[in-house]
């Protein structure tokens, strides 16, 4: 398959994937991770978001399923997001100035069974943000665009002084994902 022309230049330019500059582009119009910053990165690998949260300096817990190629000077939990044992994990290191999800289910190809995975993922997310940010720390949250995502929405905006769903020009065109973009926790 032909290569797109982000994935060539994110490996020009050393990340390991093309989705760092949707996070680039996100953070420049929200600032939701500033300089010294500690960050909660869920669905890590392969780290691109990390090596872009260590141009600001963050202190990173990056947390993934799959084991990710370290990055010296940033912790890693490897596990599932939605076990009891990977949560008491994440808390030890709270709070956070800021939770990302980028995280991304398996899918199965059916439609009803991949938007629930969707859904509980970005929920679980959400969840997990509540418990771990700081007061008026922010989040980003991976969703996929369909009649589920007002569920996430409204609860995000009962937690949350500021909430916008965005779609980065990075995102490839015919991909559902959105982002929705969460400033100051209540
Ligand atoms: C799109 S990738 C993240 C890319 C990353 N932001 C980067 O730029 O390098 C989504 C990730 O979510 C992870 N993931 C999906 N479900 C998960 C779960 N329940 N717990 C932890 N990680 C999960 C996948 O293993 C996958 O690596």
């Amino acid at each position: 398959m032909k290569k797109d022309k982000l994935t060539i230049k994110a490996k020009k330019e050393g990340y390991r994937a093309r989705s760092v500059y949707k996070f680039f582009a996100i953070n420049k119009k929200y600032a939701l991770v500033r300089k010294n910053d500690k960050v909660l990165d869920l669905g890590c690998w392969p780290g691109s978001w990390i090596q872009a949260l260590k141009k600001l300096d963050a202190v990173i817990v990056g947390v993934d399923i799959t084991k990710i190629q370290e990055i010296p000077g940033t912790i890693f939990i490897q596990g599932d997001i939605t076990s009891k044992q990977t949560q008491i994990g994440i808390k030890k290191y709270a709070p956070f100035d800021a939770v990302l999800s980028d995280l991304a289910p398996k899918t199965t190809g059916i439609r009803e069974i991949d938007q629930q995975k969707c859904l509980d993922l970005s929920l679980t997310a959400l969840e997990i943000a509540i418990t771990c940010l700081r007061k008026n720390g922010n989040f980003l949250c991976k969703i996929f665009q369909n009649s589920d995502q007002e569920i996430i929405m409204q609860k995000a905006r009962k937690k949350f002084h500021f909430t916008k769903l965005t779609k980065p020009q990075e995102s490839k065109k015919h991909s559902k994902e959105m982002y929705l973009v969460c400033r100051g926790m209540k």
